[in-house]
C-alpha cells in the first residue's frame, strides 16, 4: 500500500469515527430556525428538498423520517428542474456540499425565480453567494462524510417548517458510541462483505440507509453494490434472482424494530426465496430500543465502516471519486 492510499484511509477512518460528534457539532442557528418558523406560520404548500449525491442522502433520510408526520408534500428533488407543481408558496432548501453542484445551482435559481423562500445549506462555492437563508457547515470534508453535518442542518429545518418540533440530535452522540462497542460482538464479519457484490434491501426509515450503504461501497471501496427497496422489488426484481448469480450477489436486509407488520412478512418471505435459491443472506438487525433516527444512524455508522474496511482491504483510497471528478471535468 502506498503511503497516499495509507494516509487516506487514515483520514476517511477520522471522517467516519466523528460521525456521531458531528451530528450534533454544528446545531442550526436560532436565527434559521426563526426564518423557517415565520415561514411555517405564514403558511407554504410544501418544501422542495434539491441536492445531489452525499449531499442527496440528508434530503432522503429526513423524507423517510417524517413522511408520516409531516401534513405538507416533502418533495426530492436530484435533478435540474423543479416539479411543475413548485410555486411560490413553497420552501425549497438546496443542500450542496461544494456549493458548486450544478443540477442543484439550476433547480435553485429555478426556485428563486419562482419567488419561493429559499433556504441552503453549503460550506462555499456558488450557492453560498446566492441570496437565500444560509447555514454554514465547515470545508474540507467529503460530501459523504458531511452526513451528519448536513443532516443536523436540514432535520431540524425540515421540521420546523412542517410545523413540527426539531428533533434533539445531542443524545445520539453517546447512543452511537454505545452501539459502536456492540459491533465487535456483532456475528456480521468483513468476510461476509467481501468477494461478493452486496445488494443492501431496505424499507421504509431503512430504504435511504440501503440506499447510502450502496453509494458508500461505490464511492469509498470503488466496487460494484446494489440496492432495492421493498415493498416495490417484490414486484419485480425478486423474479430476476437466479442460482447463477449467488456466488456473487449477497443480499443484505436492513431491519427495523419499527417496522410495519407488512414489511416484516415481506422482509422473511424474501429471505426464504433467496435462501432456496442458495443466496446466501446477511440480516442485519437495527439496535433494540432505538428511535428511527437511532436506527437509521447506527446502521449508517456501521456501513459506513465497512465501506472503509473494504477498501483498506483492497489497498484502494477513500477520500478521492476519480471518475466523478473526471465525469465532472468533462461537462465543465
Ligand atoms: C460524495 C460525492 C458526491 C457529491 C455530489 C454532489 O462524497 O463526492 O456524491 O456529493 O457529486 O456534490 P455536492 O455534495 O458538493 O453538491
Amino acid at each position: 500500500m502506498t503511503s497516499k492510499t495509507k494516509s487516506s484511509i487514515e483520514r476517511m477512518r477520522k471522517h467516519i469515527e466523528e460521525f456521531p460528534r458531528l451530528l450534533a457539532s454544528h446545531p442550526i442557528e436560532d436565527e434559521i430556525l426563526k426564518k423557517c418558523r415565520l415561514a411555517s406560520k405564514k403558511g407554504i404548500d410544501g418544501i422542495c428538498l434539491l441536492g445531489m449525491g452525499g449531499s442527496s442522502i440528508a434530503n432522503q433520510y429526513v423524507i423517510a423520517l417524517l413522511r408520516e408526520r409531516a401534513r405538507i408534500p416533502l418533495l426530492l428533488v436530484q435533478d435540474y428542474t423543479l416539479p411543475g407543481c413548485v410555486t411560490k408558496n413553497y420552501a425549497v432548501i438546496a443542500v450542496s456540499y461544494s456549493g458548486n453542484t450544478e443540477e442543484t445551482l439550476a433547480a435553485f435559481s429555478e426556485a428563486t425565480c419562482k419567488g419561493c423562500d429559499v433556504f441552503s445549506v453549503t460550506s462555499g462555492g456558488k450557492l453560498a453567494e446566492l441570496h437565500s437563508v444560509k447555514s454554514k457547515i465547515p470545508v474540507n470534508i467529503p460530501p459523504r462524510a458531511a452526513l451528519p453535518l448536513l443532516l443536523g442542518k436540514v432535520l431540524p429545518m425540515t421540521e420546523t417548517l412542517c410545523g413540527l418540533p426539531a428533533s434533539n440530535l445531542i443524545p445520539l452522540e453517546a447512543k452511537l458510541e454505545s452501539y459502536r462497542k456492540d459491533w465487535k460482538s456483532s456475528s456480521v464479519t468483513i468476510k461476509e462483505f467481501a468477494d461478493y457484490i452486496p445488494l443492501f434491501i431496505g424499507a421504509e426509515t431503512m430504504a435511504p440507509v440501503a440506499y447510502r450503504a450502496k453509494c458508500q461501497i461505490n464511492e469509498n471501496a470503488k466496487r460494484e453494490a446494489f440496492f432495492s427497496q421493498l415493498p416495490e422489488a417484490n414486484h419485480n426484481e425478486l423474479e430476476g434472482f437466479s442460482k447463477d448469480a449467488k456466488c456473487r450477489l449477497r443480499p443484505v436486509m436492513l431491519r427495523s424494530n419499527h417496522e410495519r407488520m407488512e414489511i416484516g412478512k415481506r422482509m422473511n418471505a424474501t429471505k426464504d426465496i433467496l435462501d432456496d435459491l442458495g443466496y446466501d443472506c446477511i440480516v442485519l438487525r437495527a439496535p433494540k430500543g432505538a428511535t428511527q433516527l437511532g436506527e437509521m444512524m447506527a446502521l449508517t455508522h456501521y456501513l459506513d465502516m465497512i465501506s472503509l474496511i473494504l477498501a483498506e482491504r483492497n489497498d484502494i483510497d477513500p477520500m478521492t471519486v476519480p471518475k466523478i471528478e473526471r465525469l465532472k471535468g468533462r461537462l465543465e
